[in-house]
């Protein structure tokens, strides 16, 4: 694997794979000194032009537990408001050194152009509407973590699936692990040309509840003005937010998801998000070590290198 742009560039297989590899990583996580030297001498570059807590922090995170150096780049304390291009300042971080460059943009395709321009592995960290796809690699490894296994389950992903890259990417990575997708929304908050996604559709989300497996809410996106296309909060909420009613319908195991930040009282209630079949916070933690072993995959030395055990060998404490 060179770059991850995009699920629909990893088949069943390497999506295993990954999932395989993050459960070593979750081991090193859970370690007094959740350190190892496996990416030692290597750089993880930080390149975000939208806000994110939990994406940029966990991907800084996870590539010093595995002892990589960092930088990370505030595009508003940088030149890039001096009108420099997305190109001279990717070739000017460049110059300076890196192995791999973490990409957030507002604009589709951005991370696919920047691996076109550099010699660094590059990592999509969500580009517009497109693709989020370690997202959908720390959403399956929790489903799979409670659940033991995607195939066969009912996935319901709710709400603003038209401005969701999360959405897209879960979608694809749901599919091929073989769960089965509905998406539950109203039109407005659906993308016009559905026939070619692999999944069901339903305005109602009382009849699907007592089927699910999982229940995904996805976030009304304010800054890219989806409130515009619901009559209002309260009537999105009484028709497609997870209540405490509705949930009290969902089965004992089935797992409640959302990719943060929440809207507590819009897509889903504030009780809710803290019942314990809510796994908001284990999604955050997972993403630590999906992250990980996307870097590893990367950036390390290859499945040679990860069957090996002597790059999961603990730091000692004087070489931190
Ligand atoms: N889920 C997610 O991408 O969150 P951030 O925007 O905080 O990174």
């Amino acid at each position: 694997m060179r770059h991850l742009l995009a699920i629909d560039d990893l088949s069943r297989d390497d999506l295993e794979e990954i999932l395989d590899l993050t459960s070593s990583m979750v081991e090193v996580s859970g370690r007094s000194i959740p350190k190892v030297p496996a990416l030692r001498g290597r750089t993880v570059v930080s390149l975000f032009y939208e806000d994110s807590t939990r994406t940029r922090l966990s991907f800084d995170s996870a590539a010093k537990r595995l002892s990589a150096d960092t930088m990370s780049f505030a595009v508003s304390s940088s030149s890039i408001s001096k009108g420099e291009s997305i190109r001279d300042t990717v070739e000017t971080i460049e110059a300076m050194g890196m192995d791999a460059i973490v990409v957030r943009h507002g604009y589709s395709g951005v991370p696919a152009q920047i691996a076109r321009w550099t010699q660094a592995s590059v990592v999509n960290a969500g580009d517009g509407w497109h693709q989020h796809p370690t997202q959908a690699l720390l959403d399956s490894y929790t489903i799979r973590d409670h659940l033991g296994d995607l195939e066969g389950r009912r996935i319901a992903i709710v709400g603003d699936v038209v401005h969701s890259r999360v959405a897209r990417s879960n979608i694809e990575a749901f599919n091929r692990l073989g769960a089965s997708v509905v998406l539950v929304a109203p039109p407005t908050l659906l993308p016009s040309a559905l026939s070619s996604w692999p999944v069901e559709v339903t305005e109602d989300f009382d009849s699907v509840i007592p089927e699910l497996d999982v229940c995904y809410l996805l976030r009304i996106q304010r800054e890219r003005a989806s409130e515009a296309l619901v009559p209002s909060l309260r009537e999105y909420t009484a028709r497609f937010g997870l209540t405490a009613a509705r949930a009290r319908r969902l089965h004992s195991k089935a797992l409640i998801m959302h990719p943060g930040p929440m809207n507590r009282g819009v897509e889903i209630a504030g009780d809710v998000a803290e019942q314990d079949n809510a796994v908001v916070a284990e999604q955050v933690a997972n993403g630590v070590a999906v992250r990980m072993a996307v870097l590893f995959l990367l950036l390390g030395p290859g499945r040679a290198g990860a069957a090996s055990q002597s790059v999961f060998e603990p730091v000692g404490i004087e070489e931190i």
